[in-house]
């Protein structure tokens, strides 16, 4: 009889461990496994969190004191834990309404320390401290001196500045908005965006000396996910670069989505002088999701929109709201109505003075016909005008290339250009 080895015990869940578990990912940066296995996650994560599984969209309560070991094995896997609710205006052990901060997941950590490319020497500025855990990792590797971090919660810049003392990490913690930087520690080499954006800040720019980077999860408003995009600056007025990864991050406090309630797009009798159609996507094409590359690309090619959708019993309905620019803009909407009995015909109505609709169909197509490329093949340009106005042009496959809005199905072509 052949004897066999019984299988190792696993390891007991560590930052070595998580360090090793990010590193058979493929996801662990060059030179940074020793800097994820010396700084302990724990250390950062408070008592109460909730463990987020995007694919169940589902937020499990996870208490230190009363199951300290499911803690632990959290805390040292490859998950993103929310540590606040509703910005601190929430009890107890239920989710909360809103995410407000957390102790993001560790890959996507490490997907952001990628793409800043830290170089010994660098001086970075961190915006979005949470627990303090991603600064303490670029302050570990960087030393002191090199790391300023802002956080826009009081009580959470000071239980992050308590943290990184208490593991002896030294980096300087702000307590502010972090879209206005923190020029006492400028110029910065990196500037590292760890909550979601939409509008990349001009502070940024001017913050960073040429040649530079800006890494940060930025989206449009057609959809609640982002991509990380890493930027170069070229001069306090520009920046470009690519979009790297899908990613889905709570959003700057100041960015988070908002649009007039849903009665002023729909006053009543509104279907009555609506333009009717029937849908050319399907149900599946326009639901999207965190990784969906065509609902990313629609977003680019569709500014100043925003999406719903509105599961029923008979059927599930996808609104589209155009976001004004300014408060007397019209107001245009576009609801498609997918029956769940299929002997029953889909059918869109839209009105207002942009057709979102068919925006949407000719941004898909679009989409479509250029081979339905992944999100790493978009990038973005950002212009901050001399009063302060803050451009976001978003290209495919090289900055000569920019998107043009689906205004109409003319606009776009297969190439991408106008
Ligand atoms: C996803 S969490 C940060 C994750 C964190 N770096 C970590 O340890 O993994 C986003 C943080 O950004 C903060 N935040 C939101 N808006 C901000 C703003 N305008 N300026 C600075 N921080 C902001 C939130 O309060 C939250 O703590």
């Amino acid at each position: 009889m052949t004897a066999h080895t019984p299988p190792p015990e696993p390891p007991e869940p560590s930052a070595a461990s998580l360090a090793a578990l990010l590193t058979e990912a493929d996801v662990m940066p060059s030179g940074w496994a020793d800097v994820f296995a010396a700084v302990p996650r724990g250390a950062f994560v408070p008592d109460l969190v909730w463990a987020h599984d995007p694919a169940a969209n589902s937020y499990t309560p996870l208490d230190c004191t009363s199951a300290p070991d499911a803690w632990v094995a959290a805390v040292y896997a490859n998950t993103a834990l929310v540590t606040q609710w509703d910005d601190g205006d929430h009890t107890g052990t239920a989710p909360g309404r809103l995410a407000s901060s957390s102790a993001s997941m560790p890959s996507v950590v490490a997907d952001m320390i990628y793409d800043l490319k830290v170089s010994d020497g660098d001086r970075v500025l961190d915006v979005g401290t949470g627990t303090g855990y991603t600064a303490a990792l670029l302050a570990a590797r960087l030393g002191t001196g090199q790391v300023v971090t802002v956080e826009v919660d009081p009580e959470l810049a000071d239980q992050a500045r308590a943290n990184l003392a208490a593991a002896g990490i030294p980096v300087t913690v702000v307590t502010g908005d972090g879209t206005k930087g923190w020029p006492g520690g400028a110029p910065y080499d990196l500037v590292h965006v760890t909550a979601g954006t939409r509008s990349i800040a001009p502070a940024w720019l001017a913050q960073t000396r040429p040649g530079g980077r800006i890494v940060a999860p930025w989206g449009t408003d057609y959809s609640p996910h982002d991509a990380l995009v890493a930027l170069t600056v070229h001069d306090p007025h520009h920046a470009s670069g690519p979009f790297t990864v899908a990613a889905s991050f709570m959003k700057l406090r100041g960015q988070r989505p908002n649009r007039p309630g849903h009665a002023a797009y729909t006053p009543p009798g509104w279907t009555e002088n609506a333009r009717v159609s029937v849908p050319t996507v399907t149900l599946g094409q326009v639901t999207g999701g965190a990784y969906d590359a065509g609902e990313f690309a629609v977003g680019l090619a569709v500014p100043g929109c925003t999406k719903a959708v509105a599961p029923a019993a008979d059927a599930t309905t996808v609104w589209l709201y155009s976001l004004p620019a300014a408060a007397d803009d019209a107001l245009s909407v576009a609801a498609a109505t997918y029956p769940h009995d299929a002997d029953q015909a889909p059918a869109v109505w839209q009105a207002g003075p942009r057709s979102l609709w068919d925006e949407v169909e000719a941004a898909h197509a679009w989409w479509d016909g250029l081979g339905k490329p992944e999100v790493y093949d978009f990038g973005l340009t950002v212009t901050v005008a001399n009063d302060g106005t803050v451009h976001h042009t978003p290209w495919h496959d090289n900055p000569d290339r920019p998107i043009p809005a689906a205004n109409t199905a003319a606009t776009l072509d297969h190439d991408g250009q106008a």
